[in-house]
């Protein structure tokens, strides 16, 4: 049985992203059509992963007069794709927030063990003065999940987001227990992990049916 903490959870329950989301799952769904959508829903879960960053006031001259008006508080925000299918979201993201800095972080799934191995780590130095938002669109056995963020904070990070398009509840509490302090934004709680560590009802293999390798 696993137990979830819900208030670390938020599920984006927005139609058009329900919506796009179960065109991603059909399995007649093209490369091409999945990779749009993985980017228009990477932008919109930017929107709501940033909702409530801090903003400050800065003095400005509109045409007609001067005013104090917001611009968001802070250093720049690093986006941490998950390779390769963490790519997916990034574009989108950028396309909303295009100064952001992007860290890189390679790992694959050892087929037999489940387990994350790394294989590319590269990030920007200062992570520790940045929100670093985290994003995979499959949170499975969540072994990925936690090895990034493991990294990430050994390189220094202290504010991290995950940002997922499916979430397996094995996942979510994998995550949760290891690191209590890292959000989760996700599309959709699935029902379980099937014995090979898939989603189920899940979308498949989210980087084989956006690079269309299979
Ligand atoms: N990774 C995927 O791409 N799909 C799954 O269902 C689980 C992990």
């Amino acid at each position: 049985m696993t137990s979830l903490s819900a208030a670390s959870v938020h599920c984006v329950d927005h139609p058009l992203v329900q919506h796009k989301l179960t065109l991603m799952r059909d399995v007649e769904c093209s490369t091409k059509k999945f990779r749009g959508l993985m980017n228009e829903i990477g932008m919109l879960l930017c929107y709501e992963v940033t909702r409530d960053l801090p903003l400050q006031e800065i003095d400005i001259v509109t045409p007609l007069t001067p005013m104090r008006a917001p611009v968001i508080a802070g250093k720049k925000l690093v986006f941490a794709p998950i390779l390769r299918a963490g790519v997916g979201f990034l574009d989108g993201m950028l396309t909303l927030v295009p100064a952001a800095r992007v860290a890189h972080i390679g790992l694959y799934r050892d087929p037999q063990t489940l387990g994350a191995v790394e294989y590319y780590f590269k990030a920007p130095h200062d992570l520790a003065d940045r929100l670093v938002i985290v994003m995979d669109p499959m949170l499975a056995t969540g072994n990925s999940a936690v090895a990034a963020l493991d990294r990430l904070k050994e390189w220094g990070a202290v504010d991290i987001r995950f940002c997922c398009l499916l979430a397996a509840p094995e996942g979510i509490s994998k995550l949760q227990a290891h690191h209590p302090d890292v959000k989760i934004w996700t599309c959709s709680i699935e029902e379980k992990l099937n014995d090979h560590g898939y989603i189920v009802p899940g979308l498949g293999d989210a980087g084989d049916r956006m690079f269309g390798t299979k």
